[in-house]
């Protein structure tokens, strides 16, 4: 699903620079009018129909903003105002034990995004759907609410201080890049001279590469990512192999690179799969199963999926000191091409909205999901202490409207059947899995720092 679209992104970003003219004030003056309705809507689940509308019938477009903020109720309308007048403060931070932060709602905040991709170097063009013409920047507007706490506001400064001296570290496919990106953006933003931070081997961000390493030189902290769409071996058949196996998928061994890239060493590991798991990217193209010596060429794409998954559970059991390593798990990231898959017409171009309500069901990508639900959720899994998941699933089925569609390209909107329905706009969607993760990483360290002064005053009442 996501090779084709990965491929053309590898492609297209070699080839010309940036051409920024002519569309900034397009977007800016559309931007300006979309973000005048769904400020009114936001308060209100109503809103979405009557705005599909209102973009079906551009003509209605305010008479159907007005009679919204009319139905709204007082307490709404305030909200509305209030957030017109100001952006919002910040949240408090509330770290409560039981607040699951995966249940809750997009909400218009119109203090977002966190940064402007013209002013991150750190991007592939394949992402920067603003600058490659898409007119709409309502995508990039959407907060995450969890239902029974607020989101710590990410705090770049905050981050990179306590990521000093250490590594972090994406192991995935392309929307694991994705998302890589998108923190490379965040994090950068608090840092002034955009110099000091750099490709340690000096490989160019767009060109398709193993792994890339950046440096926060002032903070000694490094952000990597290795490309691993199946988290494990690849290779050659072994000999004597049937002709159709081409390649292998050694579902009993970790990728070659978890060993060179020090992945265990790491003091954030965040892993992705999911979008290679599927027979189009596996045996149609020759690659099959393989258990020790052993071709499995039965072997089905979702049964060779769980066993994976199990094997990176048992790696990080035996390998990873999670004492010093915080284990991230990110779950699939849903595709959203309507009306067809990637080779048959399917889209998202249209979109500009988020699902709001009803909660959308996960029963289509079902596929991608069980596997991985089979090994978290079963109970001989190997107990990996302070395992984090990061359980994006559901929020992102929910936006469909932050896909690159055809905005992946700096030369303009491509043709409609090129379309990209899987990776995202940045800034957009991936951010906000960032600021889950950033969630996730300051509980941690909140509770090591009360470890270490527990431990710490333990030593002065018994000195
Ligand atoms: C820089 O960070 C690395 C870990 O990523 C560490 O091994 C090294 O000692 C640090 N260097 C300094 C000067 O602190
Ligand atoms: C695991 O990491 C902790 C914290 O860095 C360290 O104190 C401990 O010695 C490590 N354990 C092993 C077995 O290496
Ligand atoms: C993620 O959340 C979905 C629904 O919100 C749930 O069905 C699923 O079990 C969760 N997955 C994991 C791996 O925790
Ligand atoms: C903090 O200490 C508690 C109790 O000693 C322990 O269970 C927990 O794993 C520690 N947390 C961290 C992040 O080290």
């Amino acid at each position: 699903m996501v090779g084709d679209p990965a491929k053309r992104l590898a492609r297209r970003v070699m080839r010309r620079p940036l051409e920024k003219a002519g569309m900034v004030g397009l977007v800016a003056v559309a931007a300006g009018a979309v973000a005048l309705v769904l400020l009114v809507c936001a308060a209100s689940l109503r809103c979405s129909t009557a705005f599909d509308y209102a973009l079906a019938a551009p003509r209605k477009l305010w008479s159907g903003g007005v009679s919204i903020a009319a139905e709204a109720s007082p307490s709404e309308r305030a909200r509305v105002n209030g957030a017109a007048a100001a952006a919002p403060p910040p949240p408090p931070p509330a770290v409560g034990e039981e607040c699951d932060l995966f249940d809750g709602k997009w909400v218009w905040d119109d203090s977002y995004p966190l940064y402007d991709s013209r002013e991150c170097p750190f991007l592939d063009p394949g992402f920067r759907c603003s600058e490659n013409g898409r007119p709409d920047a309502s995508y990039s507007k959407w907060r995450w609410q969890p239902s029974r706490c607020d989101l710590l506001r990410f705090d770049a400064k905050n981050m990179l201080e306590k990521l000093r001296n250490r590594r972090v570290v994406f192991v995935g496919d392309s929307i694991g890049r994705n998302q890589w990106e998108s923190l490379l953006c965040m994090l950068s933003s608090a840092v002034p001279d955009k110099s000091s931070i750099y490709e340690i081997n000096g490989s160019p961000i767009t060109k398709h590469m193993g792994f890339l390493i950046f440096k926060f030189r002032d903070y000694n902290c490094t952000v990597e990512y290795y490309r691993s769409p199946f988290i494990v071996l690849q290779g050659r058949a072994p000999a004597g192999a049937p002709k159709v196996v081409k390649y292998t998928i050694r579902v009993d061994a970790m990728d070659w690179m978890s060993g060179r890239g020090r992945w265990r060493d790491a003091d954030i590991l965040i892993f992705n799969t999911g979008h290679w798991w599927n027979y189009e990217k596996t045996i149609r193209g020759g690659a099959y199963f393989q258990e020790r010596n052993e071709v499995k060429l039965k072997m089905t794409v979702n049964d060779a999926y769980q066993r994976s998954i199990r094997t990176l559970f048992n790696w990080l059991h035996k390998e990873v000191n999670t004492s010093k390593t915080q284990v991230i798990f990110r779950t699939y990231a849903p595709v959203h091409f309507r009306g067809g898959d990637w080779r048959s017409g399917g889209s998202c171009h249209l979109e500009t909205l988020p699902d709001v309500t009803p909660l959308k069901s996960l029963e289509e990508w079902a596929d991608q999901l069980q596997p991985v639900q089979n090994v978290l959720g079963s109970s001989i899994r190997p107990k990996l202490p302070g395992l984090a998941i990061l359980n994006v699933t559901q929020m992102t089925a929910q936006r469909k409207d932050g896909h690159l569609s055809i905005y992946i390209s700096p030369s303009g909107p491509v043709p409609l059947h090129k379309q990209d329905c899987s990776h995202w706009c940045l800034p957009g969607v991936p951010d906000t899995w960032n600021e889950l993760l950033y969630a996730v990483f300051m509980k941690r360290q909140t509770m090591m720092d009360q470890n270490v002064s527990l431990a710490g005053s333990r030593t002065l009442n018994t000195g």
